[in-house]
């Protein structure tokens, strides 16, 4: 097989002077021919003055190419798209398979035997997860890590659980504006991504589940030494697998380890972006995440990590409690242990190799779990025929099962300009509706989720209400909150029909969600919205694309082209 600097020339019709052309050029770099007779890895750069998670790539680049280099190999690094939460309008869930087309591109155009992507910031992984199990070149995930956390009064802080908890409490008038000023400033003290079990601290725990990164690399702190030593593993390691030609994701991403996978997520209390982000990268393969074997695992996986938003530590103590060797060690035969990593043997030698950390107490023992049922539920109902999720570990134990009245909210606008009317008719037990947020009616899904409580109600002391949408939430956040309502209101999807004053029921011991309104009723609305046109579609460049080829959340949100062969 074609290897190195040989691989995917240039068609100029002529191979000998593809390659000599490619080495003339590359020689203005100062290769010699011995480094570019090396197998090459690629090294994906996903730096940018927009991305602060993504603040020490430039020293996690240095170090992978360190490890390529004492292993024999030739590093090539190349930039990528990078995506920050923060700074990706209308959001970053948007430009996910933008960022996941674009790496598979360039892993396919550009010669490699094997690649080290660095990524982390919440839809970055997931990306370019998709991307190396669409081209199935040896592939080593490297996360950027977690932050450190942060302190504030004697309190410590993680970025974003105590984002939101603190700005409802200036909301709400609990505080002033000059402590939020300065807790402004202590929320994200370092380089690294969300030190809470939000989608970032999740897609890296996943990552490591499914065998794709090196034992412990998805929690340890960003600014931390071992950070830069995991980097240059990853180096050394990725230039073993260039040599022997893999382990490939075909042979590591099987169904035992989506299975894994999906045990952890709901293990770790993760984050409910994690289902939807899994269920594409399983679509990328041959095989498939089904959400009622989700939801049934779900009821046998206790949580046992006890991180915000679902308990009380952060990424850097769940790393010094032994990390995910010692979180699969824990989970025992839940786990398939057969599954395959990076490392070239199994997750049997991952948990052979666990610490021990006596007295930590951020890996609850499954006899002590911090929550008997898993982290996520999914719920079925004529709101939600193909499905809708709810991250119970976070949800308000007294609301799981609720009856209320819907107050609807036809669009994030229109959410904005009422939501803190001191006329909204709204009480602490309705039920708040968001639609028209999902992957096409929004566009991108945002992460809209969780509905603020009106001003009017949280100022009387009100912290949580059931909310209902086809929108995401963000890992970092809490509360009672239903979501990925599929098929969304944009398509027709029941969520559609529903009117303020409605009665919406909740059940999630049934994974029942359910709109108390007659049948007939219902078709009587459906033929009503069935005569409102449709809104304008987007007319060119990736709007169109997004528009016209974007999946439901239960598939997802992937492109429709873009599936793995059986999907297609
Ligand atoms: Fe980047 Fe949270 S904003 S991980």
């Amino acid at each position: 097989m074609t290897k190195g600097l040989r691989k995917g020339l240039t068609n100029y019709g002529d191979d000998g002077f593809s390659l000599f052309l490619r080495k003339a050029f590359i020689k203005a770099m100062g290769y010699s021919d011995d480094a570019l007779d090396r197998p090459i890895i690629g090294i994906t750069n996903t730096y940018s003055d927009y991305n602060p998670c993504h603040g020490n790539v430039p020293v996690l680049l240095e170090a992978v190419k360190r490890g390529v280099m004492l292993a024999g190999g030739m590093p090539m690094v190349f930039p990528t798209i990078s995506i920050h939460e923060s700074f990706a309008h209308p959001t970053s869930m948007y430009l996910r398979n933008l960022m996941a087309m674009e790496t598979e591109e360039m892993i396919r155009a550009q010669p490699m035997d094997a690649v080290v992507v660095i990524g982390g910031c919440d839809k970055t992984l997931p990306a370019q997860i998709m991307a190396a199990v669409s081209v199935d070149l040896p592939t080593i995930v490297l996360p950027v890590g977690p932050m450190v956390v942060g302190h504030h009064k004697g309190e410590v802080l993680g970025a974003c659980t105590d984002c939101r908890r603190l700005w409802s409490a200036y909301r709400a008038g609990e505080i002033g504006d000059d402590e939020i000023a300065a807790v402004n400033g202590r929320l994200a003290p370092s380089v690294g991504t969300c030190m809470v079990m939000g989608t970032a601290s999740t897609m890296a725990c996943l990552s490591e589940a499914l065998g794709l990164s090196l034992p412990m690399s998805a929690t340890i702190p960003a600014p931390h030494a071992e950070r830069v030593r995991c980097a240059e593993a990853c180096g050394r390691r990725a230039a073993e697998m260039a040599v022997a030609g893999g382990p490939r994701p075909s042979e590591i991403v099987t169904p035992a380890a989506l299975r894994n996978a999906q045990v952890v997520l709901q293990a770790i209390g993760g984050s409910s972006n994690g289902l939807v982000h899994l269920t594409a990268i399983a679509r990328r393969t041959v095989h498939s995440v089904d959400l009622r074997e989700f939801d049934r695992l779900g009821r046998e996986v206790p949580v046992l990590v006890d991180l915000k938003p679902s308990g009380v530590h952060y990424m850097e103590h769940f790393h010094h409690a032994g990390g995910m060797p010692a979180l699969l060690k824990e989970l025992g035969d839940l786990i398939d242990l057969d599954a395959r990593t990076v490392t070239g043997g199994t997750l049997r030698d991952v948990v052979r190799d666990a610490e021990e950390v006596p007295g930590q107490d951020a890996i609850r023992p499954r006899s002590r779990p911090i929550k008997p049922e898993g982290a996520m539920a999914v719920l079925f109902g004529n709101l939600a025929p193909r499905g809708a999720v709810i991250k119970q570990s976070a949800a308000s134990p007294r609301l799981l099962q609720h009856t209320g009245r819907a107050v609807v909210f036809d669009s994030l606008e229109d959410l904005a300009r009422r939501i803190d009317d001191p006329d909204l008719d709204v009480t602490a037990d309705d039920v708040l509706v968001l639609r028209n947020a999902g992957p096409k009616g929004a566009p991108g899904m945002p992460e809209a989720g969780y509905l603020p409580i009106p001003k009017k109600l949280g100022s009387q002391g009100v912290k949580d209400m059931v909310r209902l949408s086809d929108a995401r939430m963000s890992g970092t956040a809490f509360g009672t909150i239903v979501l990925h309502v599929t098929p969304e209101a944009a398509v027709g999807g029941p969520l559609a029909l529903v009117r303020s004053g409605d009665t919406i029921r909740l059940d999630v011991p049934a994974r029942r969600i359910e709109l108390l309104v007659a049948d007939d009723e219902l078709r009587r609305r459906e033929s009503e919205c069935a005569a409102t046109p449709p809104a304008a579609a987007p007319r060119r460049g990736y709007a169109r694309l997004f528009d016209q080829t974007i999946l439901q959340a239960d598939e997802g949100c992937d492109f429709d082209f873009l599936a793995g062969p059986d999907h297609a």
